[in-house]
């Protein structure tokens, strides 16, 4: 059995061998508790992705009391494709025409935090770069032949890919893409940019657990009671065991 499995290993390795190597992801720091960066993250989710993306597992009402929105400032600002505060959070696009225009369609962006994590979320929101085969214009490092178009472009500008030969065992050359140039004609600085896009992968992150700054706080009032439960327990045993010994 194991000299089987051993043969099998030796003929998919070449296969798994020429599989182009990723690019590595792009770290982001964020912060649940800065709600300011939260209420930006959301501003800027409502204006440039829910026309496309849902966020069907949060409703606007419970947004509005974990991000201290008052409730006439989100009415007015911020619920661009629903009238109540109780309504999910929904795009404003009936999934078929999405699936017509993209070949896909969008994916709810509520979990995607927790199923792709936020360095992926970052990356690929800075990942965007010139590609004329595309029906775009536009390919992603992260996600190669994406369908999403670059709806950021005015911000960044549009970045250039960057290619390098590799020769590979065989003799034959290639070019692989290992990373992008600055964007040009964006009204962002690069810094800037990254703000804007953290802002809203903060916010993201947020969404696909609500109760996290909650429970973190929780957690700290539970470390200090066990604590102070221990020095109690300590104290009662000195007590019992005094007229032990
Ligand atoms: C014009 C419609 C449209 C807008 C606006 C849009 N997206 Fe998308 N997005 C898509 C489509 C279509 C896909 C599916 C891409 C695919 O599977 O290739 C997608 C996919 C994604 C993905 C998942 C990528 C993956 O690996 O599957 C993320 C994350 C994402 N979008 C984030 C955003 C964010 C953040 C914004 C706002 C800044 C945004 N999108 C705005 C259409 C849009």
């Amino acid at each position: 059995m194991l000299k089987r499995l051993w043969l099998i290993a030796a003929v998919l390795l070449p296969f798994g061998a020429a599989v182009a190597q990723e690019v590595p992801l792009q770290h982001v720091r964020t912060n649940i508790n800065d709600i300011q960066s939260l209420q930006r993250g959301a501003r800027d989710f409502m204006n440039y992705c829910s026309g496309c993306h849902s966020l069907r597992y949060l409703r606007y009402e419970r947004m509005a009391k974990d991000l201290q929105i008052p409730l006439p400032l989100l009415k007015k600002n911020l619920m661009l494709t629903s009238k109540k505060p109780l309504d999910h959070i929904l795009s404003a696009m009936p999934p078929a025409d999405a699936v017509k225009w993209f070949g896909v369609a969008p994916p709810d962006l509520t979990l995607m935090a927790r199923y792709m994590g936020k360095d992926y979320i970052y990356s690929f929101l800075k990942g965007f770069y010139a590609d004329k085969s595309r029906l775009w214009g536009v390919n992603n490092l992260y996600k190669p032949n994406v369908a999403m178009p670059f709806v950021l472009a005015t911000l960044q500008g549009v970045q250039k890919p960057v290619y390098k030969s590799v020769t590979d065992a065989s003799g034959h050359t290639r070019m692989e893409l290992v990373g992008v140039t600055p964007g040009t004609g964006g009204s962002m600085t690069p810094a800037q940019y990254d703000e804007f896009v953290t802002d809203i992968t903060n916010f993201l992150n947020y969404t696909a657990e609500p109760i996290k700054a909650e429970r973190r706080k929780l957690g700290v009032y539970v470390m200090l009671f066990l604590a102070l439960f221990f020095v109690l327990t300590y104290l009662l045993k000195k007590e019992y065991w005094k007229d032990v010994h």
